[in-house]
């Protein structure tokens, strides 16, 4: 199998990139990828050997007819993947997450490949702390920010190209990932390596909102199955069952660093932050026989404390810009 994985040097794509050269050594992978602020080539050296970079972007008709002409299979992680940056300045996640995927799905629709969509919980819109619900595949799209609209945008577009053109595309739509090779910008890693820092970690709001953690290998592992296993035109939700609040984590991180559980900071929220994602993934276990694999959100997160500890150099070149750019937002 020919593979192309927009995306690949960010954080899911990488660690997608990862699995399959260990997993699947057959799979002949290419990743497109802009290396935006976000991308690393840095994150692909363990694999660089088995793995073809190009450097580009998926909004390039050109450049993406003659990658995807040479593919049998594309998964598509390229995004802007930020809610803050998107209150700052949406158009880029109009132009990449938008653009960039009608560009993607004209050129597989030309030559007849199978496409993968990767996206997010957060085209639901939230949920109430205190609602039972979660969110199935047929819960009405009502995204709150930038980010997610230009998503939930893109998903849309799958669908009709689907439904008008005949490609043969699915979508995945999953929750909060943790794990290696996540930008410091993001909250789990943002916490870790201010702690490192010797900084107390920053809770927005009242800490009170609730995220539906899995572990990046459990997203991927489910988006493999889909690959092999998933009905055209399907929409299936990946989660592991991993609500906690925002607290929880926080304290959960400094219990694990040795420090106080109550050394942190309340700064001031996001604007539209969204209260909850719960995702029903029964859809997924039940048609496909997908099951989470990696041990509990304790041990994940032990893990991956670990990995920042480990890896500074990967991540320390991010961290000052970063904070910096979170200062003027006053978190
Ligand atoms: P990320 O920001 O870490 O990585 C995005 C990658 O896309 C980077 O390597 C970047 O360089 C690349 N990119 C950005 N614009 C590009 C362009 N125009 N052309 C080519 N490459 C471009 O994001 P992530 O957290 O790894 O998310 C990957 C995908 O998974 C996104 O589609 C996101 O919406 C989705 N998703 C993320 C999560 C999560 O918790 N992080 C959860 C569900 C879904
Ligand atoms: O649900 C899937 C989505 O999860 C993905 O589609 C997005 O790409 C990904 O970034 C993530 O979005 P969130 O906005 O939930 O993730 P973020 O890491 O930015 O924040 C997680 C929660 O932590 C959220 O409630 C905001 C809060 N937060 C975040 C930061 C950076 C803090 O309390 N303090 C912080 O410093």
């Amino acid at each position: 199998m020919r593979l192309l994985v927009t995306g690949g040097a960010g954080f899911i794509g990488s660690n997608f990139v990862h699995q399959t050269v260990r997993e699947r050594p057959e799979v002949q992978v290419t990743v497109l990828d802009a290396l935006t602020y976000a991308g690393d080539e840095a994150s692909l050296a363990p694999v660089a050997d088995a793995v073809t970079l190009v450097q580009g972007d998926v909004a390039d008709a050109e450049l993406v007819d003659r990658l995807v002409a040479d593919a049998d299979v594309v998964v598509h992680f390229a995004a802007e993947s930020h809610n803050d940056n998107s209150l700052t300045d949406p158009w880029p996640f109009v132009q990449t997450n938008v653009v960039g995927t009608y560009t993607l799905l004209e050129a597989v629709r030309r030559h007849g490949v199978r496409f993968h969509h990767i996206s997010t919980d957060e085209v639901y819109g939230d949920l109430e702390l205190d609602d039972p619900a979660k969110f199935t595949p047929e819960t009405p799209y009502n995204p709150s920010s930038p980010y997610s609209s230009t998503k939930a945008a893109s998903d849309l577009l799958v669908r009709a190209w689907v439904r008008s053109f005949g490609v043969q595309a699915t979508i995945s739509n999953c929750s909060n990932n943790y794990g290696p090779y996540q930008h410091v910008e993001k909250f789990i890693p943002r916490q870790i390596t201010n702690v490192v820092d010797g900084v107390r970690p920053k809770l927005y709001g009242t800490g009170e909102n609730v995220r539906d953690w899995i572990h990046v290998e459990d997203h991927n592992s489910a988006v493999w199955t889909i690959i092999e296993r998933g009905r055209i035109g399907e929409t299936y939700l990946i989660g592991a069952d991993g609500e906690q609040n925002n607290k929880a984590v926080v304290e959960l991180i400094l219990e694990l660093t040795g420090q106080p559980r109550d050394a942190y900071d309340l700064v001031s929220d996001r604007p539209g932050h969204d209260l909850r994602y719960a995702i029903d993934s029964s859809r997924l276990r039940t048609e496909l026989g997908w099951e989470p694999r990696y041990p509990s959100f304790r041990d994940g997160l032990a893990a991956t404390i670990e990995w920042y500890r480990a890896n500074e150099a990967w991540w320390r070149p991010q961290k000052d810009a970063t904070e910096a750019a979170y200062a003027k937002l006053g978190r």
